[in-house]
């Protein structure tokens, strides 16, 4: 099958391009390099072009013909959204309207979106359902629930079947480190805290310890990228089997406070990096974890990586790699 993916050259979208190569797949990477990177395209051809500009985007729907889009490429920085919000209704809204509409034009017959936990804002029930209330706390989520309503619309009005993905917290890298998260400046905790364990931070931060839960940190629900990849292929083959559009939370329905994300990481690491406990982070949930029942039920999804030890060690392997690979590229 013919597949563009957006973003295909960033941490998510090169892990999803990577197993739909493994798969057999033809794949066709639209990026424009702005924070992915070239070396992390494993298969198919990559155009570096801005979904922004309509022609070129059109340009390549006639010669490629794509059959299936997977739409990755965005700004997904939460306080950057909130000092820049225009940077991400552009981007991540004006660029998906565009992305759709040349999908009706060229008669795409599935479409997968990456949205986020970021819907939800501060969900009242945890473990949060797909049927909890859309209350996004800052411009990031906001243009998630814009992109996702406008898929709804157009789904209804044009039949363009979708599938739209929240992801809660994605970590790890692929098991022979071959890719994986590339930031220079990583605002993630298991990515500053392996980043702190190799050095390249003289320490890790907790961002607040007085959070109602039992060790006054934050509980996140974190997925490993390879199993979340496996999410996006099942969500195709369900479209194209004529399932319905539908939104899927992704997260294993588990979570993990900051403190035990810390411990993990000294443990797989071997490495007592310094920890020092500061102020809460403006705009933190303090608990986000997935209820999975839905994706496990209708795409018969089972997570291989579903411990925290795997995500970390995967990412501490490639952690160890990344420098060289920068430094090479
Ligand atoms: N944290 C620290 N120290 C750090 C980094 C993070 O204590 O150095 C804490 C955060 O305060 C938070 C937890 O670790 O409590 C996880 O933080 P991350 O930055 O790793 O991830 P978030 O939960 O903030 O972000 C995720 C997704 C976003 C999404 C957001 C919705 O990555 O895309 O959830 O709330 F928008």
């Amino acid at each position: 099958m013919r597949i563009l993916v957006t973003g295909g050259a960033g941490y998510v979208g090169s892990h999803v391009v990577k197993l739909l190569g493994e798969r057999g797949h033809q794949v066709l990477t639209y990026d424009n390099l702005s924070t992915g990177h070239r070396w992390a395209v494993l298969y198919g051809e990559l155009v570096e072009a801005d979904l922004g500009e309509e022609g070129k985007l059109e340009e390549v729907f006639q010669v490629f013909r794509p059959e299936a889009v997977m739409h990755f490429a965005a700004s997904v920085v939460v306080p950057e959204s909130v000092r820049e919000p225009l940077k991400y209704y552009r981007n991540n809204v004006e660029n998906a309207f565009k992305l759709i509409g040349v999908c009706l034009r060229f008669g795409v017959k599935a479409f997968v979106f990456s949205s986020s936990a970021a819907v939800y804002g501060v969900p009242e029930e945890v473990p949060v359902k797909e049927e909890a209330p859309l209350r996004p706390i800052n411009p990031y989520g906001s243009s998630k629930v814009m992109v996702e309503q406008a898929l709804e619309d157009c789904s209804r009005a044009y039949g363009l079947p979708y599938v739209s993905l929240r992801y809660f917290n994605v970590a790890g890298a692929d098991p022979e480190a071959r890719i994986g998260q590339a930031s220079r400046e990583p605002t993630h905790l298991i990515t500053r805290a392996l980043k702190a364990a190799a050095g390249r931070l003289p320490r890790i931060e907790i961002y607040g310890t007085d959070y109602p839960t039992p060790d006054g940190t934050c509980i996140r629900d974190y997925i490993h990228v390879e199993d979340l990849a496996e999410v996006h292929l099942l969500s195709l083959e369900y479209l194209l089997d004529g399932g319905r559009s539908r939104v899927y939370n992704c997260g294993y329905g588990r979570g993990h406070s900051v403190r035990e994300v810390i411990e993990e990481v000294k443990r797989v690491t071997g490495v007592d990096f310094s920890v020092v406990e500061g102020p809460r982070r403006p705009g933190d949930p303090p608990e986000l974890v997935a209820d999975p029942s839905r994706i496990k039920a209708e795409l018969g999804w089972s997570p291989r990586y579903g411990d925290l030890g795997s995500i970390i060690e995967t990412a501490w392997r490639w952690e160890r790699r990344l420098e060289d690979v920068l430094r090479e590229a």
